[in-house]
């Protein structure tokens, strides 16, 4: 943009003070008041009078906003990692960069998958529902049996930051074996300083040797429905499965169908197919540890990816190509 416009900024959810202050000094800035999805009439409206639009990872933007915003908005700039509820193509054609938030929510994230993957192994979260109802009558010899973390097998599905933030928690923290898929071959030396961690040649031969799954590859249509049927048949009977990715990732029947079987053991997750609104089936199984997307959710990490999108936003004001360009 010229620099000697103002630029019309929308920010679409609430955000930490220190970022909604940091970024109301940038142009002329409205934050919308409702602390809720844009409908899809706003995002047409929005199209109108911005320049810069600052979505976020649960802000579905329909596909007529893209033609509505051709030579109007300028650029989506991000809050969050994940950009799958942005047509990165469609934005490029309209010409509207995008950037998102990479590296910042890292630690929080694989944090969060190895407290799942605690949990669902020890079923904490059923403990303590038994505890609350009134309903444990003390320590036997039997009560409550887990499967043990330490020393077990972790494959890991996708091994970008996240995923090689996860070996090393669960290969340093918990003496655990890994091995992991990636769509590309990755080298030697990451693969060493991530645990030692192994590249199998395919999902299945993962899933196969797997006593936890996790997931850590992005969403959208080519990782859609990856973690089904065949990959639940693949694996270890009672192996675990922690998603901490986007909910698409797993075909949902097929998971409840693997827990019907017992193929699956347990599995804790922190996103859906249709976040907010849940599959009922969900809420039957004690053996589901449910968190409701929670990977980026410390007040180091929010305030971070703020930064982190503003720095996007700063760069594009000044004309220079932001760092963190979704290409
Ligand atoms: C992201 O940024 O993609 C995360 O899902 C938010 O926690």
């Amino acid at each position: 943009m010229a620099n000697t416009e103002t630029p019309r900024i929308l920010i679409t959810r609430r955000w930490p003070e220190a970022a909604e202050a940091r970024v109301a000094a940038l142009g002329d800035v409205s934050f919308r008041a409702p602390d809720t999805p844009m409908s899809h009439d706003e995002w047409i409206a929005a199209a109108e009078g911005h320049d810069v639009i600052m979505p976020t990872v649960s802000d579905s933007i329909p596909a007529a906003f893209y033609d509505a915003a051709r030579g109007k908005v300028r650029l989506l700039a991000s809050y969050g990692v994940g950009y799958n509820h942005i047509d990165v193509p469609r934005a490029r054609e309209a010409g509207i960069a995008v950037t998102n938030t990479p590296g910042v929510l890292t630690d929080c994230t694989a944090d969060l998958a190895m407290g799942l993957l605690l949990a669902a192994a020890r079923r904490i979260g059923e403990g303590e529902r038994e505890l609350r109802a009134g309903r444990w009558d003390g320590w036997r010899p039997t009560h409550m049996i887990g499967k043990k973390v330490s020393g077990a097998t972790l494959g890991i599905v996708g091994f970008g930051r996240i995923g090689q933030a996860m070996a090393r928690r669960a290969h340093y923290g918990f003496g655990m074996r890994v091995v992991f898929q990636n769509r590309s071959r990755v080298d030697a030396e990451t693969c060493a300083s991530a645990g030692n961690a192994q590249q199998l040649d395919s999902l299945e031969a993962v899933a196969g040797e797997a006593d936890f799954l996790s997931l850590h590859c992005p969403g959208g249509p080519e990782t859609a429905g990856l973690i089904g049927g065949r990959v639940f048949e693949a694996m270890t009977p009672g192996a675990i499965l922690i998603n901490t990715a986007r909910g698409d990732v797993v075909d949902e029947p097929a998971l409840f169908e693997a827990l019907e079987t017992g193929r699956l053991g347990a599995a804790g997750l922190d996103v859906y197919v249709g976040e907010p609104k849940l599959d009922p089936r969900f809420l039957r199984y004690d053996n589901l540890v449910l968190a409701p997307h929670l990977g980026s959710a410390t007040d180091a990490t929010r305030m971070a990816m703020g930064d982190r999108a503003i720095d996007n936003l700063e760069a594009f004001l000044r004309e220079e190509t932001p760092p963190d360009l979704v290409t």
